[in-house]
């Protein structure tokens, strides 16, 4: 029972990361205006500190922890290609562009706290990030919700009475 307490830690720890970090993201993005310039500062701060931390506990974490970082791989994408086993590689593919594309939009908006000139690569990136998101919420709803979905819509079509056409 200990054992399979101590091992759900790093899941609930990842689980409210991610809270913190989805909800960070959306405070910047929706207060990224003059008026409301020192609830953007704190907000991307907390974005950016929050995706520091996740690459340190990345990189110290141990071989089967949930925390370790995302590793994509285009040899496992050609072999999930060919036999659909396992997990899709997709989910390390899109965890990887999310920490790097996300990461880099917050760094940069640091930076441009300094160096006005950074301002416009900033929002670039900035919005590049939405696209991401928005396509990495469109898959894991898909993989979670979505396929269940049409296996029960294929499972229902399959078991219904065959009508004769005459
Ligand atoms: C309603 C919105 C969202 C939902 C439902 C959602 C759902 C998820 C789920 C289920 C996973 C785990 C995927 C897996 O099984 O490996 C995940 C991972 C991730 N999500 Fe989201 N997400 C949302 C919004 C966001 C936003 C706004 C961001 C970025 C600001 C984000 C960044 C990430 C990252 C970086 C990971 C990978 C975590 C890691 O392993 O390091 N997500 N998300
Ligand atoms: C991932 C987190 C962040 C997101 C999504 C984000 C998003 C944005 C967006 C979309 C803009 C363009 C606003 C506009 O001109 O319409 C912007 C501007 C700006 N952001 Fe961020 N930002 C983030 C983090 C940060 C951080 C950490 C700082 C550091 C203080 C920062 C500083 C700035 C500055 C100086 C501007 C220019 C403000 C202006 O044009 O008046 N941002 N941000």
């Amino acid at each position: 029972m200990a054992g399979a307490t101590s091992s759900r830690w790093p899941l609930a720890v990842l689980k409210a990361w991610h809270a913190v970090l989805a909800g960070g993201f959306l405070v910047a993005y929706l207060t990224a205006d003059e008026d409301t310039y020192a609830m953007h500062q704190f907000a991307g701060y907390l974005v950016l500190v929050a995706i520091v931390l996740r690459l340190a506990f990345g990189v110290l974490a141990s071989g089967e922890s949930p925390l370790r970082l995302p590793r994509p791989s285009w040899r496992r994408m050609k072999e999930w290609v060919a036999t659909r086993k396992g997990r899709h590689p997709l989910f390390a593919w899109f965890a990887a562009s999310l920490l790097a594309v996300v990461g880099l939009a917050a760094l940069l908006g640091a930076l441009a706290d300094g160096a006005s000139w950074l301002e416009d690569p900033h929002e670039a990136v900035a919005e590049a990030s939405l696209w991401v998101i928005g396509a990495h919420i469109a898959f894991v709803t898909y993989m979670y919700a979505g396929r269940k979905w049409m296996a029960r819509i294929g499972a229902r079509l399959s078991s219904a009475p065959r009508e004769t056409l005459r």
